[in-house]
């Protein structure tokens, strides 16, 4: 039976602050490793993630070669949306793509609800893998995307930018974006909850393209479903991590979600969050994976400085701000972690 109790992850998420603070990487399995890179030479993206041994291997990856203190399941966010009806592609190098997007109600109204057991039973089949291979005191985290940034890839079409779409949806037809986001929010809730039955210790939903918003709309258009969301889940009693990217202007409202642990953005203070979240809720962060690019000393000092601000009351678990670049050498991931640990 794995007790979490036992976890440095899960204790620093219920608010242990550890002299030691519990450590994984946002993307710690990808690119920048060698054994990756071997599985993706004979493997495509996607057939990683739809076979749960290919899977579990490279969730268990950075584990074994860092001693993480918490295992995130390899897969991505979108892969839910597949279920649901989106023609989901990765080229190389130029990130997803969803091709046709979705822009109209009627298209909309043609998406599928998801039944995680069966629909996307290669995940939770992964998730039981590695929770039987992880080492008891390794936490595994599931994830999924948050609805607000699922629906910018689906009314995109891909990588959103400059968000025209999502946001003249959102702005000019109220009808379609609310069938959108109640769609995604229901499969949101009943995957991350079948995760948690299958096996993951906690959950983090990624909401990446939230921070594009105002703070205002973020409070009429997303906060109330990533309210709903946290709410349905609460009794499951797993740590629940939120993550904005770019959110720093976002802070009260994300504290009104109800997550437990917020996932700091690296351009974030973690003294002023503490402020804003007192220590009711952890936090998590926030190296700026560009650090890992800089000298032995940058990296050194950048750490430090995260380990000082982050000392005190109130939870916290050590990652970056952003995935790991996979340009990062893995030399650098060894001397955060030895400044860490000592
Ligand atoms: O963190 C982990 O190690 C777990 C696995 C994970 C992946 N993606 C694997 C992945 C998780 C949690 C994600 C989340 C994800 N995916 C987010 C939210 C977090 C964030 O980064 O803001 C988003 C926006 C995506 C969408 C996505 N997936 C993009 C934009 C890309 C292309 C970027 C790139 O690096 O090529 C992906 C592909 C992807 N997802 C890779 C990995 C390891 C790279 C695939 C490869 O070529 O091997």
């Amino acid at each position: 039976m794995v007790d979490t109790k036992k976890m440095k992850y899960i204790r620093a998420c219920r608010g242990d602050n550890m002299k030691v603070p519990p450590v994984w990487l946002m993307r710690q399995a990808g690119r920048y490793l060698p054994e990756y890179r071997a599985v993706r030479e004979k493997y495509e993206f996607l057939e990683i993630c739809n076979n749960p041994e290919l899977a579990c291997e490279v969730t268990l990856q950075p584990v074994r070669r860092f001693g993480f203190d918490a295992a995130i399941l390899f897969s991505d966010i979108l892969i839910p949306l597949v279920p649901m009806g989106a023609n989901l592609a990765f080229g190389n190098g130029e990130g997803p793509r969803i091709n046709p997007p979705f822009r109209s109600v009627n298209e909309l109204e043609k998406l599928k609800s998801v039944n995680p057991e069966e629909d996307l039973d290669f995940v939770l089949k992964s998730v039981r893998m590695v929770r039987r291979e992880l080492p008891a005191e390794v936490a595994l985290i599931g994830f999924c995307g948050a609805p607000f940034t699922l629906a910018s890839y689906m009314v995109e079409g891909g990588r959103p930018n400059p968000f025209a779409n999502i946001k003249a949806l959102m702005y000019k037809d109220p009808e379609a974006f609310t069938i959108l986001i109640d769609k995604l929010k229901d499969m949101v809730r009943t995957y991350l909850g079948e995760m948690v039955n299958s096996g993951a210790d906690a959950i983090q939903l990624f909401d990446t393209w939230a921070g594009t918003l105002h703070s205002s709309d973020y409070k009429t258009y997303v906060l109330p479903c990533v309210k709903e969301i946290f709410e349905d889940l609460k009794d499951l009693d797993v740590p629940m991590t939120y993550f904005v990217h770019n959110g720093s202007h976002l802070l009260y409202e994300i504290k009104e979600t109800g997550c437990n642990v917020v996932s700091l953005d690296w351009r974030c203070s973690i003294s002023e969050a503490r402020r804003i979240f007192g220590t009711e809720i952890a936090l998590q962060g926030n190296l700026d994976p560009t650090a890992l690019l800089g000298d032995e000393k940058t990296i050194r000092n950048k750490v430090k400085e995260i380990l000082q601000e982050a000392s005190g009351d109130g939870g916290f678990v050590f990652n970056l701000g952003h995935g790991i670049l996979p340009v990062t050498p893995v030399s650098s991931v060894e001397i955060m972690l030895d400044e860490i640990r000592g």
